[in-house]
Formats: structure tokens, sequence, C-alpha cells
């Protein structure tokens, strides 16, 4: 249940257990809708018996309301065959129809009770639940990771995958699946990356792995560099409480390490040639969601340092519309858990264009760093609140990194401009530290606008990817509506919004700095207070000329321009956070979300 708890955050529509018993006997079950703490409540009262093997699963629904019946494990061959699946069947209607005309009876509207009924066929006539799994890997269209239990065959779990994540467990006298290595991370640290298109069959003892078409495999093994108290609270009353106050030291570990005795910065698992990365006349950004913020800050800075143009794209819209796209692109993939579909096809879609493709991720052993050509991890540790906080914050920092890189690579800084940076980055942790010791009056206005309906978000330059991650996250936390405005854009009409008590948070970038839009941003705000707006300002340490335009003012340590977002965003983190507690919300887990979304 430790494992089901801690991948929760993956899907909280409902949970389900299926367990195989020594005796043969059919498999016990228990499944619910809603959130695991249902499924342990009902558990508390009718517990199962202990097993040999065992299948647990948190769904966020694809394929049927989030209803007891859709919930997973799914049954076959009388009860004694059960399945669990993430991703989608999405050939799953014709497969349906053949075993509906055959006389199978389903019992739930999902696509993947097809792949438990198909599996019992198979185990009829092979006798072997890894064979059956291939068999039905090869039918099988779409994305999917499966794993199955049969009452004859107690002490296996069969696995396969295809575009969704599974890693391998390796404890003692005992073996494990999951989605991600949270699952079991408090038995070991010791894990098996899976590869595409793979299936693999553990017992206590033993694992193997093969093909979709039974060739054997070797997986490469790796360990994980965190434990299982990483995962937890802390003390702490939410994960997002804890993950804001892990920032400084998300962003100092993504930091260390990164220089050679030489003074050189070096990247994690560089398979692109020096001279081919020399040659890129174009970057491409593609991520979801606050990952695809991270890359509108990358491209602030990478253009300033490289002078290579840089295009920020979400990367469900890039492989849509015949992007352009050749050897000379580097595709920045930037993606917290390394398995959001949209993202991983975007890298597919680069990779067949003939461009290279580098990974900013924090997850070892997930699909994107292994399908990429480059892979910068960042070091924020396990991110188990759904609304993304320090990984944010890893990620700007890992794309400093990767601008600096090709800024040394390509001759654009000289080496001591490049440590000057470095320095003025590794003085960032103690900034953020501080936003955080200093946030009480943040969390004191959220607290008193539990009731607002409505707040924008004004940021230029680097503040504007600030301002649209502190609405996104108002949007996320506390289900009220945000927008965030570049602030020279307002007058171009999102100042139509502005009313009477309309509050507007805004970023006001450093007033230091040759082409400073300092003053610009002080009279967007002027312009919005005089019709009527609250103004809620950001600004930098002794930035006097803020104070008379801000009903409240939030100050935050000065920091150069482009490295501003690490130290500004933080507040509007903080305020999302408190306000949606106030609200009584459950900031960890919002309604309608998962944090990593392996379907398109
Ligand atoms: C989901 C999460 C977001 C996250 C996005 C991208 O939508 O709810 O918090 O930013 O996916 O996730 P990734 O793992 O690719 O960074």
């Amino acid at each position: 249940m430790g494992g089901l708890r801690r991948l929760e955050y993956r899907g909280y529509d409902s949970a389900g257990v299926a367990v195989v018993t020594a005796d043969g006997g059919p498999l016990a079950m228990a499944k619910k809708a809603g959130k695991l703490v249902n499924l342990e409540d009902y558990l508390a009262a009718q517990p199962l018996p202990l097993g040999t093997a065992a299948i647990g699963h948190t769904r966020w629904a694809t394929h049927g309301a989030p209803t007891d019946l859709n919930a997973h494990p799914h049954l076959a061959d009388r009860g004694r065959l059960a399945v669990i699946h993430n991703g989608i069947i999405e050939n799953f209607a014709v497969l349906k129809a053949e075993l509906l005309a055959t006389g199978v009876v389903f019992a739930s509207e999902t696509d993947t009770e097809v792949a438990a009924h198909l599996l019992a066929k198979a185990f009829v006539e092979t006798r072997d639940l890894a064979e059956a799994m291939r068999i039905v890997a090869r039918r099988l269209e779409g994305a999917f990771t499966l794993l199955a239990v049969h009452a004859n065959v107690p002490d296996v779990v069969v696995g396969a995958r295809r575009n969704s994540p599974l890693v391998v467990g390796l404890g003692d006298g005992e073996n494990f699946l999951g989605s991600d290595v949270s699952a079991f991370i408090e038995h070991t640290r010791d894990a098996l990356e899976l590869g595409q298109d793979q299936v693999v069959t553990i017992t206590s003892d033993g694992v193997a792995v093969t093909d979709f078409y039974g060739g054997a495999v070797t997986p490469r093994r790796f360990t994980v560099d965190w434990d299982a108290t990483a995962a937890e609270k802390g003390g702490f009353r939410s994960f997002m409480d804890k993950e804001i106050h892990d920032e400084p030291k998300a962003v100092a570990d993504t930091l260390l390490g990164r220089t050679d005795p030489a003074g050189g910065l070096i990247l994690d698992d560089l398979r692109i040639n020096e001279a081919v990365l020399r040659a890129v006349d174009k970057i491409v950004v593609v991520a979801c969601g606050t990952a695809a913020y991270a890359g509108h800050v990358a491209k602030y800075a990478i253009e300033h340092w490289c002078r290579i143009p840089v295009e920020v794209e979400l990367a469900h819209e890039f492989r849509y519309r015949d992007p352009v796209v050749n050897e000379k692109t580097l595709v920045v993939a930037i993606s917290q858990s390394g398995e959001t579909m949209d993202t991983i096809m975007a890298v597919r879609h680069a990779r067949e264009q003939g461009a290279k493709v580098l990974a900013i991720c924090n997850t070892y052993g997930s699909t994107i760093p292994r399908e990429s050509d480059a892979v910068l991890y960042t070091h924020a540790g396990p991110e188990i609140a759904v609304a993304s906080t320090k990984a944010f914050l890893a990620q700007i920092t890992a794309t400093y990194l990767l601008g600096l890189y090709l800024a040394q690579l390509r001759g654009n800084k000289f080496p001591d401009e490049i440590r000057e940076i470095l320095t003025q980055l590794h003085a960032m942790p103690d900034k953020i530290q501080s936003v955080i010791d200093h946030a009480g009056p943040v969390r004191e206005l959220a607290r008193s606008m539990r009731d607002a309906e409505s707040v924008l978000f004004l940021g230029r330059h680097v503040g504007f990817p600030v301002a649209l991650e502190g609405a996104l996250k108002l949007k996320e936390l506390a289900y009220i509506h945000a927008e965030g405005f570049a602030a020279g854009e307002l007058k171009h009409g999102p100042i139509a919004l502005i009313d009477e008590g309309q509050p507007v948070f805004v970023i006001v970038p450093s007033s230091s700095g040759r082409d400073s839009v300092h003053d610009k941003v002080i009279s967007n705000i002027q312009e919005i207070r005089a019709r009527g707006a609250r103004t809620m300002v950001i600004a930098e340490e002794g930035d006097t000329a803020v104070e008379p335009f801000g009903d409240d003012v939030f100050f935050v340590p000065a920091t150069p321009t482009l490295l501003a977002p690490l130290v500004s965003v933080v507040p509007l983190q903080i305020f999302a956070c408190e306000l949606a507690t106030a609200r009584g919300l459950d900031v960890d887990q919002p309604r309608n979300l998962a944090k990593s979304v392996t379907v398109e």
C-alpha cells in the first residue's frame, strides 16, 4: 500500500489491488472509486489474504467513468486472471467486437478489459503467462503498460510495456514492478530499466526480460540516488509545502558537479558530437505545462548568451504542424517525469527529422532521456505534488547550464564571463531560501483572498513566463480563474478586464541593466491602478520606485535579470498553495489532473 500511496500522484480517480494466494484459489480483489484512502478504509474493514504476488493500481480515467467497476484490476478467466493497465489501447473497439462475438461478457467500460480477456484466451492456449502476454502485446496498438497475474502461477507477475513507463525493483528474495521507482523505494534502490516493446517476468527470486517476440534482452541496471524519506512529507502539511521548501536544495543539487577539473561545463550523458553541437543553428524547446514555461525562460537566457534562435513549442502542437527541423536543429525536451506522452512523441518526431534531442529530465530510467541523444538531469529529488514547483526551478537551472555549455563550446562567451554567471547561479539557493523565509506576508495575503474569483498576472521579459506560471499554479491548485499576460500586451486588449478591485500580480523587472523595461512596467502598474485594480507587486529589494504603486509589495533578493525567475516565481507558488489550502482544497492532488500524463 505504501507503493500505491507514493504512486497516487499519477492518478487518483480510483484504486484497486488483486492478490494471488499460494493455494491456487481464485484471486482476491478489492477496488474502489476515488482516492486511495477509500480503498484503504475498505481494506481496513475487510482485509485481503496475504499472498505470494499482488498487483495494485491507481487510475487516471480515460475510457469509462471513475467508478468501482471501471477501477483496475480487471478480471478474466472466471476471476483467475487479473490485469492492470496504464495508457490507452487504441484498437480496443475492434478487439472488443471480436471478443463479444465469441461470447465474452464485459464487466466494465474500459479499454483495459479487452487485454484481460485476450490474455485469458492466450493463457488457455499456451499455459505460459509470459508467452500469453507477448501474443497479446503484439496485437495491441497505442500505449500500454500491462501487468498480469494468474491463479495457476501464484508466484509470477508478468508485465509488458510499450510507450508507458515500467521499471523493475530488485529486492532480496522479492522483486517489484512499478511505474516509477518510488513504488518500491522503501524496499530497494536497485532497479532495471525496461525498454520499448518488452515483456518482463518476475518471481520472488528472478527477473527475465524478452522482446515481444521472445528474444532475450539484457536490461540496464541502475541505482536510485534518493531513499524513501525523500518521498515523504517530513512534517509539512502537504507535499507541495515540502517541495517548495526543497527548492534551494533542488537548485543547488542541479548545479552540483557540473565543472570538470579544467573548469569546463559537463552534461550527464552526451551522445552528440561536439562538432554537431557547434553547428546547431536553431534550438526548439518542446515541453508541456510548467516545463514549457521553464522553456520560455530558457529562450531569453540561451538567445542572449549563445546568439542561437530558440523557439518554445508545446510538445503536443509540435509534430502536428510540420515544424522546420533538421540535422542542424537541437531539440530540447524538458520533462520532470520523462514520461509525458506528448513530449515523447515530439522527441520521436524530432529524431525522425534528423534533429538531435537533448533531454532535461528529473527521472532516471524514464523514457525521454533514454530516447534522447544527450541528457541533463535535474536533481530536484522526487516531486510528489501534482503541480510542479521545485522541478520547475531545477529545470530553469538546467537550461542555464545548457546555455552556458553551448556558449562555452561555441566560444560566445569568455571563460571568465561563464565563471561569473556560474558564481551568480551558485548564489541563487540562498536567495531562494530567503524568499521562503520571508513569505509570511504572501501567505497572509493569500489567506485574505481565499474568496477571490479572478487574479491576473503581469510580467515582462523573463517575468512574462513567471506570470504565466503564477497563473497556472493558481488555476491548478485553487480552481480560480487566472491569466498571465505580457505586461506590454496589456494595452492591446487585456486591460479591458481591469475593473474596480480586480487583483493583479505584477512582476517588476530589475531596475538595473542597459535595456531595462523596469520603468515601462511601473507605468503599466499605474495604468491598471487608474482603472481600479488592486496591485500586488513583486520587486527587487531596494527598488524604492515601486513602493508607491503597489497595494502590496513583496521584495525578493536582487539578482542578475536573466536569473530572476528563480526567485520571483517562489512567492507566486506560495501564494497559490496557501490560498488553495485556505479554501480547504487538496493541493497535492488537484481535481482532474495527473502528475505524468502518459496518454496523448
Ligand atoms: C502534467 C502536470 C504538470 C506538468 C506537466 C508536464 O500536466 O500536471 O504539473 O508540468 O504534466 O510534466 P513533465 O513530467 O513532462 O514535466
